[in-house]
């Protein structure tokens, strides 16, 4: 159990989106990847800890949601997407979700069949929401957390990545390290506007508790306006 007391984070909404996509085939198959939601869900548990109201928009996983969450279940890029503009604002997003790049087109109404001799699938960019959350603007959070996933160049890679998606800080994971995907560790760097700060290996828990802090410090140090969704949603 991180020790966050008094908690750092009260009066602060923070928004965590984990888990993978699912992108329908036809009623029966999809197009998904290998993320646990793990990560994220140990991040929103610190978070609670830490005293942040805190909102998980989620994708299909076998993982609990932590206690005191609020927990919005989604299959869908498009419908993670929709959820998070839903949920905004927010002080601070943490966007560790696995998204699917691409949807099929046209998903099928029908299983589609061997016998009807189904080839070829058209594929579209899914939206980008990390890239969405990040754009300057009055509901843009006043911290975006992205991570990024890498392989080869995983530095040189994400430090890009944090620009080209415009998040303030971005956390780079090795996707290609024994054990990531489902295991219990992870090393990853910190990458902000100051540099890489490059993280040993670590605990998913301990790496969530870590950030949290982090995000705690920047907080206080920023005198980031907190309780701002109470205000926003008496409007
Ligand atoms: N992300 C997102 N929406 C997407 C794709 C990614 O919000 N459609 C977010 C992820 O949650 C993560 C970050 O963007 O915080 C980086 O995701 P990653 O899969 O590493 O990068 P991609 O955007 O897929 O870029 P590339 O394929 O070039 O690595």
């Amino acid at each position: 159990m991180p020790n966050h007391t008094p908690q750092p984070l009260a009066g602060v909404t923070a928004l965590v989106t984990t888990g993978p996509t699912r992108e329908p085939i036809d009623p029966v198959r999809y197009i998904s990847n290998r993320s646990s939601g793990k990560t994220g869900l140990a991040i929103a548990r610190s978070l609670v800890e830490a005293g942040a109201r805190t909102i998980v928009v989620c994708g299909p996983t076998i993982e609990p949601a932590p206690a005191g969450v609020e927990l919005l279940p989604v299959e869908t890029a498009a419908e993670m997407r929709e959820a998070c503009a839903a949920a905004l604002p927010v002080d601070v997003a943490v966007c560790v979700a696995a998204v699917a790049d691409w949807r099929v087109r046209q998903a099928s109404a029908e299983k589609l069949t061997r016998s009807a001799g189904v080839t070829t699938l058209e594929l579209v960019a899914n939206p980008d929401i990390l890239h969405e959350l990040s754009r300057p603007g009055p509901r843009r959070p006043q911290l975006v957390v992205g991570f990024a996933g890498e392989t080869g160049l995983v530095l040189e890679r994400a430090v890009a990545k944090r620009r080209r998606k415009g998040c303030d800080w971005i956390v780079a994971n090795d996707l290609a390290a024994p054990g990531v995907f489902g295991g219990e560790h992870n090393r990853v760097a910190l990458i902000t506007a100051a540099g890489v700060e490059s993280w040993p290996l670590m605990a998913k828990t301990a790496i969530a508790d870590r950030l949290v802090d982090r995000i705690a410090g920047h907080v206080t140090d920023n005198h980031l306006v907190r309780h701002r969704r109470t205000e926003c949603s008496a409007r």
